[in-house]
């Protein structure tokens, strides 16, 4: 069974002015596509792989192709990252519980959004800036390239409750080199009412 390209669950301007059309169309439709092309190619190169989910891959990644890495990473967090954003009014508020973790784990919504903007903007080159849940408790952290925090080989792992790509080309078409401002925009269009979903699910 192929990996296949999910669609946009809403319109390419639908997160405008936070991010804009043109780098919602290529983002999803050229870099998303082009990383499930090539997660279908290694897999099909590797009959070890068949039917594998991209989860059981994530537990064993350290042991397998570089091209399952890099692409595996990018169809998986892509997937997820089109559902952590929602367009303006449908964006909800974080849970109660959620909220309390925040104020428990990370100093409250503020230091929280900073911390996490701070990890985004401090990634070097591309990667993803993350809230996972570790041991229970909420904590950021960032990985390089399309590495995320199911990984065997993150440094840092755990369930993934928000995730933010910081790849150029998730914002150069309208900020340019100005990252810290394009995860500033970022929090305008948090999808809160599935990250409170995947923080359920976490604990
Ligand atoms: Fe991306």
């Amino acid at each position: 069974m192929a990996f296949t390209l999910p669609p946009l669950p809403y319109a390419y301007d639908a997160l405008e002015p936070a991010i804009d059309a043109e780098t919602m169309t290529f983002h999803h439709d050229k870099h998303h596509q082009a990383y499930v092309d090539n997660l279908n190619k290694a897999v099909d190169a590797d009959a070890s792989l068949a039917g594998k989910s991209m989860e059981e891959m994530f537990a064993t990644m350290s042991k397998l192709p570089k091209a399952v890495r890099n692409n595996g990473g990018g169809h998986w967090n892509h997937s997820l990252f089109w559902e952590l954003m929602a367009p303006h009014g449908q964006t909800g508020e974080p849970s109660a519980e959620l909220a309390a973790a925040i104020d428990r784990d990370l100093g409250g919504l503020d230091k929280f959004m900073a911390d996490f903007n701070a990890a985004g903007a401090g990634q070097f080159g591309s990667g993803w800036a993350w809230l996972i849940v570790q041991d229970g408790k909420l904590k950021i952290t960032s990985t390089p390239n399309q590495d995320n925090p199911l990984m065997d080989v993150a440094d840092e792992k755990g369930a993934v409750v928000l995730g933010a790509d910081v790849w150029e080309h998730a914002y150069y078409l309208k900020y340019q080199n100005r990252r810290a401002d394009y995860l500033k925009a970022f929090w305008s269009v948090v999808n809160w009412n599935k990250v409170n979903q995947l923080y359920a699910a976490a604990i």
